[in-house]
């Protein structure tokens, strides 16, 4: 459905179309507005531009509404697990039981790393930063896929459910050999008996003659936290991925620069900023009232992270989700875990401070995540990581909706130059 704006410069009226979505999000075309006006549209930061229209997921930053493929956040983390939700990402429906039957088993015929990649492990100082280790090993995926990278989307299409498998299925296991390359631990084999989650926890935890318990909560609690890490619309590493398709690059690429833009730590990197945040103010003696007021002072470095968010102006859905998930998990573990009392009382302080209020700042999905990772038994420094396993869907999709749109250009942003206008070249002897 279009309708038509007209923006008038000086004296001239310039019509411009108006694209309305499926949900009435309505949005003016500016496409044409550099060759009829000679203009270009600003927006720093993209905050409020829509680079693409796509079909994955909605999003309503001001009711706090997020759906996959129409379906409710809500119900899926009640009624779906995380395999079953990126199939729901990627493919569009939800699986049959037949499909989600051959989904779930070509992930677990994926699972195994090359060997030789773990070369790629022992260039890093076990120090390095998890996250620029498994951005490394998964832009090496092409060189040990190469009939399902080949930088040319009518050919990666037609490999795509095997190149979607290995994505999704291997990023998982890297994850866990890097835990284990920084701990100097051998490498656990997968297990292709076991769930996505069940192995993902042995490859983390089992001991050469010691398997992994799985505990029904405990992979309840990370499937969950996985599937609310699904997608999340055009955030800053979904867009990162699409630029970088946008050039022909495979999935693999792609998916490598995402989770580079992911490690930030304003964005995937902030659940582990929340629970430094909440380690030291517990080291503090503090109840989080002197966090609270530094927080106000607007500085980047001072800010309660784990609050805000780009889009929502309201509760991340997903943070009410995760906040309810994590007491659940605490008790039947019992639990008694100080940190979420802390970030409890931080919400709760929050959510009664005007600073927060007038600027509708509420807890994002990074909030409580932590304390849920923690429970299991993942270290901070991991935290980013797990994140990522569970972005893997969503930039899968978002790569198709790339590769797969025959009217699809190269991203490529205009600017508005600030710099020194024409000057004459000045040879070094008449410099000042
Ligand atoms: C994720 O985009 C996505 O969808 C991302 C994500 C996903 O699933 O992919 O949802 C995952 O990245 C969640 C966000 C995780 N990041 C954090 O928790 C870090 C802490 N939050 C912020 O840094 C901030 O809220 C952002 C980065 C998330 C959003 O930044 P914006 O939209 O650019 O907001 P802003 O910087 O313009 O802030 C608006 C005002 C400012 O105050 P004033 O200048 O108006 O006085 O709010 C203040 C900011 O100083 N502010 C905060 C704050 N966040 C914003 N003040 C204190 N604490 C905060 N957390």
């Amino acid at each position: 459905m279009t309708h038509t704006a007209s923006l008038k410069i000086d004296d001239k009226e310039y019509p411009l179309p108006v694209i309305v979505g499926t949900e009435g999000e309505k949005a003016v075309d500016t496409r044409t507005l550099r060759a009829t006006a000679g203009y270009v549209a600003y927006d720093q930061g993209y905050g409020n531009t829509g680079s693409c229209e796509s079909k994955i997921t909605f999003l309503n930053g001001d009711d706090g509404i997020l759906r996959h493929r129409g379906y409710p956040i809500e119900q899926l983390a009640n009624h779906s697990d995380f395999v079953e939700t990126s199939y729901l990402i990627i493919y569009g429906e939800l699986p049959t039981a037949a499909q989600r039957k051959e989904f779930g088993l070509r992930l677990r015929q994926n699972a195994v790393v090359e060997t030789q990649m773990q070369k790629i492990l022992e260039g890093f100082p076990t120090s390095a930063s998890p996250m620029a280790m498994l951005s490394a090993m998964v832009a090496a995926l092409p060189a040990y896929h190469p009939q399902l990278a080949n930088n040319n989307f009518e050919k990666d299409l037609k490999v795509f459910d095997q190149a979607t498998a290995v994505a999704i299925s291997k990023i998982r296991t890297m994850v866990a050999m890097i835990y284990r390359y920084q701990r100097g631990l051998p490498f656990m084999f997968p297990k292709q008996e076991l769930p996505f989650c069940d192995n993902f926890l042995h490859m983390m935890f089992s001991e050469p003659y010691k398997d992994y318990v799985s505990v029904p909560e405990v992979t309840k609690a990370l499937n969950l936290f996985l599937l609310l890490h699904a997608d999340h619309e055009q955030n800053c590493s979904t867009s990162t991925v699409r630029m970088v398709a946008s050039s022909s690059s495979n999935l693999f690429t792609s998916i490598s620069a995402g989770i580079s833009a992911l490690a930030g730590p304003l964005h995937g990197g902030a659940n582990a900023a929340v629970m430094h945040m909440l380690q030291s103010i517990h080291d503090e003696g503090d109840d989080g009232s002197r966090f609270i007021a530094a927080a106000k002072s607007g500085s980047k470095s001072n800010r309660l992270m784990g609050f805000g968010h780009a889009v929502y102006r309201n509760f991340d859905p997903r943070a009410k989700i995760i906040g309810q998930a994590c007491g659940t998990l605490l008790s039947k573990l019992g639990i008694d875990d100080p940190l979420l009392n802390i970030a409890q009382h931080l919400e709760q302080a929050a959510l009664k401070d005007d600073y927060f209020i007038s600027r509708k700042l509420y807890p994002n999905v990074d909030f409580y995540s932590g304390i849920i990772m923690r429970a299991i038994g993942i270290p901070v420094n991991m935290f980013t990581t797990m994140f990522a396993i569970g972005r893997v869907p969503g930039y899968i999709a978002n790569w198709h909706e790339v590769a797969s749109n025959p009217k699809g250009r190269i991203y490529r942003p205009r600017q508005i130059y600030v710099g020194p206008v024409l000057r004459p070249y000045v040879p070094v002897d008449q410099r000042g």
